[in-house]
């Protein structure tokens, strides 16, 4: 893993910030070349998906399991400037358990936000679990890092779009979920740049009224022993990857009741934040 990881540890400010809103933005995450170096292959994946399923070329896409599609995926997965941010928020027994990626082409013409609106869709991640868990607020569990290969650092740009401390409610904080509750934001991400949210703030995708499309990528971590909620099409990225990619990608040498008991080789990242911040840096 990249060392430079040490230097983008979870700060006071974002901890905070997570805690009281469910999400932050992180500004300056991907540097330009690499932004783009992935369009290309996000506008590949995103082609071939809409060949296959038939969908028209200015409709949203929703591409689930798409980390395996192309090896500069792989690369976000553990970026050194987004998963210690990742590990600080959920501690060392994670891996990533969804990928998706959102294309939303601009809305077109004729079409405007006054006339056609944002296109809500307001829910919580994570499905059953919003049901099967009995607590109230429900345990976060998961969370998602989302980076923006385009600019929507103004409103109406398919911007991430949530009800900041929203994760404490079971329920909808609004009437109409196809409508922006009072307290809803849209956040302001630009291009090469990041949020990070705990999966239960309610939250939406929106329309794109500007002239680029919408390009996101999605990488879903959780605890170790939940489910994937994809195909997690990654077993050919296993050999070429070091210990603490393996473990992000869902392995565990040590069999089955390492996922939820732990040996020190089913999760090399408790041993690498150990060995390069020190034992105290090991929470539980
Ligand atoms: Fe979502």
């Amino acid at each position: 893993m990249d060392p430079r990881c040490v230097d983008y540890l979870v700060t006071e400010a974002e901890r905070l910030a997570f805690e009281r809103d469910g999400f932050f933005v992180l500004e300056d995450v991907l540097p330009d070349d690499l932004v783009e170096e992935l369009i290309p292959a996000v506008d590949a994946a995103d082609a071939e998906y809409r060949r296959a399923e038939n969908i028209e070329p200015d409709k949203r896409t929703n591409l689930l399991d798409f980390i395996g599609k192309d090896d500069i995926f792989l690369e976000l997965l553990d970026w050194y400037k987004t998963i210690p941010k990742v590990w600080g928020l959920m501690n060392w027994n994670i891996n990533l358990y969804h990928s998706h990626m959102i294309v939303t082409p601009p809305a077109g013409p004729g079409k405007s936000l006054e006339q056609d609106g944002l296109g809500l869709g307001w829910h919580q991640d994570s499905g059953r679990l919003n049901m099967d868990f009995e607590t109230d607020p429900r345990p976060m569990v998961s969370l998602k890092v989302a980076f923006f290969l385009s600019d929507a650092s103004e409103p109406g740009r398919g911007n991430f779009t949530a009800v900041p401390g929203s994760q404490r409610s079971n329920t909808f904080p609004g009437e109409d979920r196809k409508q922006m509750p009072e307290s809803a934001v849209q956040a302001s991400v630009p291009k090469g740049g990041a949020v990070i949210f705990d999966r239960r703030v309610w939250h939406s995708s929106s329309n794109n009224y500007w002239d680029e499309p919408r390009r996101t990528l999605f990488y879903g971590y959780s605890y170790r022993w939940l489910r994937p909620r994809d195909d997690m099409t990654v077993g050919h990225y296993m050999d070429r990857s070091d210990p603490v990619r393996q473990q992000l990608l869902g392995a565990s040498p040590s069999g089955g009741h390492g996922y939820t008991s732990p040996k020190p080789e089913d999760v090399p990242l408790r041993g690498w934040i150990e060995e390069h911040l020190g034992e105290e840096a090991v929470v539980r």
